[in-house]
């Protein structure tokens, strides 16, 4: 089946099918991450304001840009907003040091990160603090609706900042009720995708809607820390896999991209290791053929690798938490302190 290089979005704007992710991408890797992915022919980078990455993600665009490689224009930019700035008197401050940090004057895709709030007590510090806790770990959570979030996001697209708004971590019910009650529809849901946690559903309800679905975690996160949720082995060891990837000589991570691909999904896998990410941008020139779709298919466990285990067990009652019925799975403390 063939794949188009990027997605039509509903503000008309194009996104690139595949970007590069950069969670966990750090300082001082990050930088020349951008810079390969640049010159493999990436055009389209995601970041968040909780990576705490978004400058060396600017300065490596803007030298690209200032030798002629790449145009602004041309390279597509998600940046999400952080839990802890949420509050609608925050929103808008917190958008402008984004760009401050990303040296642009629009964000392409501003994301809501989650939906649970975080206390903003610690956003005014240098580096900012995110990830406010009490004493016992648990992160200090607020209430703020979404929905009074995205009034906020809206005004930003009017005012120029940001030319598309989504969501990111939101249940069905909770990405419906911002749908039917937003002035800008959401552009986009990134959410969890990938063989073992395919969703089909999920999928559907955005397709319907006209709304671009992003997979993280596409190849399986095999680098995420034991406090998102259930360490397992390597999606990329699933042996079935491993035979299609040997019959079409590419590797696992690009049939896990490809696959993604053909159901219409942007994939965003994240690398700093130049060989994989200029491999994992050679997706277009090979196809699964439906059997292989099928049996991929059946590798689907409906498992979720990221099960924000470091919200703390309380926080599985907050009533905008996405997924309460985690908290029968929960195990304290997975790797609390690594955060
Ligand atoms: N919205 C959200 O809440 C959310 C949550 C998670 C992720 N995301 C976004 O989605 C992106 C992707 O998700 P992710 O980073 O969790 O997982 P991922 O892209 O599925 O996996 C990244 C990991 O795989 C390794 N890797 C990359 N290419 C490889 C290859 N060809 N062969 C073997 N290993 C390879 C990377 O290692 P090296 O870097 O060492 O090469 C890294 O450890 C993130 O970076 C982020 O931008 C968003």
């Amino acid at each position: 089946m063939a794949v188009r290089p990027s997605v039509r979005l509903l503000n008309g704007h194009s996104m690139p099918i595949v970007g590069l992710g950069t969670w966990l991408s750090k300082i001082g890797e990050v930088g020349n991450a951008v810079r390969v992915a640049l010159d493999a022919g990436y055009r389209h980078i995601d970041t968040a304001q909780n990576y705490y990455n978004e400058e060396e993600i600017g300065e490596a665009l803007e030298e690209k840009v200032n030798e002629g490689k790449v145009k602004r224009e041309d390279v597509f930019i998600t940046t999400k907003l952080a839990m802890a700035g949420m509050a609608p008197e925050n929103v808008k401050k917190e958008t402008l040091l984004s760009l401050k940090r990303l040296r642009t004057d629009y964000i392409d895709l501003y994301l809501i990160h989650h939906p649970v709030s975080i206390s903003d007590e610690g956003m005014s510090e240098e580096p900012p603090v995110r990830f406010p806790k009490y004493k016992n770990g648990a992160l200090k959570t607020s209430f703020i609706d979404p929905l009074d979030t995205w009034r906020e996001m809206e005004k930003l697209v009017d005012e120029g900042l940001v030319r598309a708004i989504g969501l990111s971590n939101v249940n069905k019910q909770q990405l419906q009720r911002i749908f039917e009650k937003a002035r800008i529809k959401p552009a986009n849901l990134q959410v969890e995708c990938h063989a073992w946690f395919p969703q089909y559903e999920m999928a559907e309800f955005c397709e319907k809607r006209g709304i671009a679905f992003s997979a993280y975690g596409p190849i399986g996160s095999p680098g995420r820390p034991p406090v998102e949720g259930p360490a397992t082995p390597p999606l990329m060891d699933e042996p079935a896999l491993k035979e299609i990837a040997s019959k079409h000589e590419k590797t696992v991570a690009q049939v896990l991209l490809r696959n993604l691909m053909q159901r219409g999904i942007i994939v965003l896998p994240k690398s700093v290791t130049p060989e994989r990410i200029k491999s994992n941008f050679q997706v277009m020139d090979f196809e699964l053929s439906p059997e292989e779709m099928d049996i991929i298919k059946g590798i689907n466990k409906e498992l979720r690798l990221f099960q924000f285990n470091y919200y703390g067990k309380q926080n599985f009652l907050h009533p905008f938490f996405p997924w309460p019925e985690l908290a029968q799975s929960y195990q304290p403390g997975q790797g609390m302190e690594q955060l």
